[in-house]
């Protein structure tokens, strides 16, 4: 509820007015004088005052020049007899909202009232509206000094250009990384910052993408013995709309070394072990075959223990030496035009008795007069050999293994498909990764290294083909592969 206080030295005008005002729903403070009405203010809350111009003790005057240190935005209508109009309007230079002349209609000062309160609320929104303004300014210029400190601490270089690929912003970690002396004052263009094109290609691309495609490109550059990994992602503006893009330059330089570093040695090992390991073998063969005296039972079964250990052993150093080799770029392909039908026929052949030995069928769906593919035969059994073993170690409970060929316009797919266990879709992007093996309680006694499909993937890749999968959980696993056409 508002409150009007009505100063008035004639009792009938104070009372007149708290009478039609308090049926107007106002609460009503009345006072005799300008004295006694600024006492009132020192402790009621008042949203407006109606004020008589000339009162025995402290007239409207003295009240509006006390109100406009203590009450500055209090409005006040001066009440003024006709002979002392002049006088009010001498109040509304010092500030009062509106005078009405005695004898008044009572509609009338109800019209100013509510008038002054309304342009009263309507200011202190105005007010409310100013400071929160003010209050949000310099919120975002702390922020902005925050995010520039936090920028220029960091140890990764940051760079942000606009849509038009104009660097806005740039800190000092870039410039060390990119081996800059003088600060570059922005806006410049990006092409003349960076030197790699592909990267400039990469952010082009990303602030000329459609709004929605949210995504990070990731790439390594090298600046000599530098090595930097840049990570960009678009900037969004309203309403979704690409405005620029951020990067940010991590230098990998001490990992790649390490990276290297553990490359090598483990080439050396795998390599210092192959050769001792092939020997041992051989010669436990040696003794399985009787060839150095007749063996008893047990002799025999500790022996096949032997052999089958470093055989898995073998098969971990292989496939490390692999391993190490498609990482380091190495693998030297000879690419030839071949008919992967062809192999894929032996290489049936040639599991189908361990498949059946599980219970698993092995079936061949090969489209006739198969083009050929253009790969390296070596390479191709492996791929195709590590698929098909991987179909029936994880088929537990026999069923049934299809191997499919078909031509696509500049491809060949081939299909491995399986009715085995599966793989839950949470695993299914780690398969590749190396030595990642699938946890399942019914397959735990399969062995392996978990580089078969690290392996297979890089073969296939060198090959500038690809490789897919599909799975369900207790339905089956098809790995689809495309191999480019001779
Ligand atoms: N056909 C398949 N069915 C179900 N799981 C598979 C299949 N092929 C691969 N996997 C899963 O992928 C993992 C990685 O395979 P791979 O790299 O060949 O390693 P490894 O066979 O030595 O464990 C396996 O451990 C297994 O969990
Ligand atoms: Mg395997």
């Amino acid at each position: 509820m508002q409150t009007i206080m009505v100063v008035d030295d004639e009792k009938v005008i104070r009372d007149g007015c708290n009478r039609v005002l308090s049926a107007e729903n106002f609460q009503v403070l009345t006072a005799a004088n300008g004295q006694e009405a600024l006492e009132l203010l020192d402790c009621n809350t008042v949203d407006l005052v109606i004020c008589d111009l000339l009162m025995p003790i402290m007239g409207a005057f003295e009240v509006l020049d006390s109100l406009r240190s203590s009450h500055p935005c209090l409005p006040l209508i001066v009440l003024t007899g006709h002979g002392t109009v002049t006088n009010a309007v001498e109040c509304m230079k010092m500030g009062a909202y509106d005078f009405v002349t005695k004898p008044f209609i009572m509609d009338h000062l109800l019209l100013i009232v509510r008038r002054a309160l309304e342009k009263n609320e309507l200011e202190h929104r105005a007010r409310q509206l100013q400071e929160e303004r003010e209050r949000h300014l310099y919120d975002l210029a702390t922020e902005q000094s925050r995010t520039r400190t936090i920028i220029n601490c960091m140890a990764e270089g940051v760079l942000v250009t606009n849509r038009n690929l104009d660097v806005v912003l740039h800190n000092p970690a870039l410039m060390r990384l990119l081996d800059m002396e003088a600060t570059p004052a922005p806006p410049i263009s990006l092409s003349d910052y960076i030197s790699d094109p592909a990267l400039v290609e990469v952010i082009g691309s990303i602030v000329s993408m459609d709004s929605g495609e949210h995504e990070l490109i990731s790439r390594e550059l090298s600046r000599g013995k530098v090595h930097l990994r840049a990570v960009s992602a678009p900037v969004y503006g309203h309403p979704d709309q690409v405005i620029g893009s951020v990067t940010v330059f991590h230098e990998i330089t001490k990992f790649k070394e390490l990276d290297e570093l553990k490359s090598h040695f483990i080439r050396m090992v795998s390599h210092e072990l192959r050769s001792p390991l092939s020997t041992i073998k051989q010669q436990i063969g040696v003794l399985l075959e009787g060839l150095a005296g007749e063996l008893g039972e047990k002799q025999k079964n500790v022996l096949d223990r032997a052999d089958e250990r470093i055989g898995n052993l073998l098969e971990l150093v292989n496939d490390l030496l692999d391993v190490a080799k498609i990482e380091s770029g190495q693998c030297v392909l000879e690419q030839v035009p071949m008919r992967i039908d062809n192999l894929l026929l032996d290489m049936a052949v040639f599991m189908k008795a361990r498949a059946e030995s599980h219970g698993i069928e092995l079936c061949l769906d090969i489209a006739p007069d198969l083009p050929q593919v253009l790969a390296d035969f070596r390479s191709m059994e492996e791929v195709f050999g590590n698929l098909i073993s991987n179909a029936v170690n994880y088929s537990p409970d026999g069923g049934r293994i299809t191997i499919s060929a078909s031509p696509l316009e500049v491809f060949i797919e081939v299909r491995v498909s399986d009715t085995g266990i599966g793989i839950a879709a949470e695993e299914l992007p780690k398969i590749f990764d190396k030595f990642y093996r699938a946890r399942n309680p019914r397959t735990r006694n399969v062995v392996g290294t978990g580089l078969g499909l690290v392996i297979v993937k890089g073969i296939i890749e060198s090959h500038r083909g690809s490789i897919q999968v599909d799975s369900e959980p207790g339905i089956g696993t098809t790995f689809r592969i495309l191999l480019p056409k001779a």
